[in-house]
């Protein structure tokens, strides 16, 4: 196990990136040791993180208001705030009452956290009883697990959750991916796939023979081709899943694009186009033309139109980790970035808006 420090006896000495003003990640962070509580509760556990995955949330995240750090979602004045949501590593202590977990057992997850208790740290404490914590499964390392959760329970939430898709064999069901080779775009691909639909990936020309090895059926060239007249030639669609963010199809949501009254097009971004700023369904507080899309679309006056956060439910984990046993599901790593003094360097990839697949953050290095 990696080497760490005993602060007191009560507590441990983890390496961390930390942040304490809002602002851009790339300029605020910075390395530090946190102390980590090792009085557990009874049903706590501590893991010891061998692998974190970099999202865009966690930029989104430090670009929120100081103000609304402060007074809204009470971050801690001068507290330390550390970023990133996916994580693997390893049981390293647990609380008397623990049953799920023994010491030494591998672990993946999902530790969101809007006021700073995220991933980037050596060590991080948890409930046994978080949702979306689970055992990982053992034909996926430690950086390949790390890469998945966020994405994984993104897209199970978007397919299956809102738009019905089941593993089975409808094979004559239709989705459109926007953005098919990012993060959850090539998640997406790769998991319509598996649930026997058929797959329009929309990308730009360098991604192109990637977007079909994750599994679409066709792919739409964004550089090249108009997305209006290039995606109604495939549709109509069961469902379209925007993973960029905008409006180019919204006007165009008739019987070309949407199959039936049942179709769906779902947002987990919204209207905005800038990476910078926090989307999913915080889009709807300063987006009010999104708010009535939604509310004609749940009257029956407009097309099925959702923007979705992702789902944090201990059904979703379960099946992500079924199918990620049954090898249904790969995540493809972008790059892998060294925990000790490389993670600056993860985040200015991962701001490119350019990964294909995940940024990953290896803990051993
Ligand atoms: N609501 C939720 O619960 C939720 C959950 C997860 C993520 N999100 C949001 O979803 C968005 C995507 O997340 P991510 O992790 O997939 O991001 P990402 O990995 O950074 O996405 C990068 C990918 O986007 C592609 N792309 C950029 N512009 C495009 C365009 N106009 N058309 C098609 N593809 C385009 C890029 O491909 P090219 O290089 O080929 O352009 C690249 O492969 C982010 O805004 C994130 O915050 C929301």
């Amino acid at each position: 196990m990696t080497e760490s420090k005993t602060s007191s006896t009560n507590s441990l000495l983890s390496k961390a990136w930390v942040y304490y003003e809002q602002g851009p990640i790339t300029q605020i962070l910075q390395q530090t040791s946190i102390p980590i509580d090792t009085e557990l509760g009874l049903n706590e556990l501590i893991i010891e993180i061998k692998a974190a995955a970099l999202n865009p949330v966690d930029i989104q995240i430090g670009n929120i208001p100081q103000w609304i750090a402060n007074w809204i979602l009470f971050t801690g004045v001068n507290k330390p705030k550390v970023p990133a949501a996916d994580f693997s590593g390893i049981v390293y202590k647990i609380g008397n009452n623990v049953t799920k977990y023994k010491i030494g057992d591998e672990v993946f997850g999902l530790n969101f956290s809007l006021t700073g208790n995220g991933c980037l740290s050596q060590y991080i404490k948890l409930s046994e009883n978080l949702p979306t914590l689970t055992h990982k499964p053992a034909n996926l390392s430690h950086i390949e697990a790390a890469a998945i959760p966020l994405a994984f329970l993104t897209v199970y939430t978007a397919l299956n959750n809102w738009g019905g898709f089941q593993n089975d064999d409808t094979t004559d069901q239709k989705v459109l991916i926007l953005g098919a080779s990012g993060g959850v775009g090539h998640i997406a691909c790769q998991m319509a796939r598996a649930m026997n639909k058929y797959v329009v990936g929309v990308c730009s020309t360098r991604n192109i023979e990637f977007v079909k090895q994750m599994g679409a059926n066709e792919v739409i060239d964004y550089t090249i081709n108009d997305i209006v007249s290039a995606s109604k030639e495939y549709g109509p669609y069961d469902i379209i899943l925007d993973c960029v963010g905008g409006t180019q199809l919204i006007p165009y949501l008739n019987s070309d694009f949407l199959k039936s009254n049942q179709s769906i097009y779902l947002t987990i971004v919204g209207d905005k186009t800038s990476r910078g700023v926090m989307g999913g369904v915080a889009s709807y507080i300063f987006t009010p033309a999104m708010v009535f899309r939604s509310l004609k679309s749940m009257i029956g006056l407009g097309p099925r139109y959702y923007c979705i956060n992702l789902s944090l439910t201990e059904e979703n984990t379960n099946q992500m980790v079924s199918m990620l046993q049954k090898g249904m599901i790969k995540p493809v790593i972008d790059s892998v970035f060294e925990f000790s003094n490389h993670v600056k360097q993860a985040y200015e990839r991962l701001d490119t808006g350019r990964v294909k697949g995940k940024v990953v953050i290896d803990f051993d290095k």
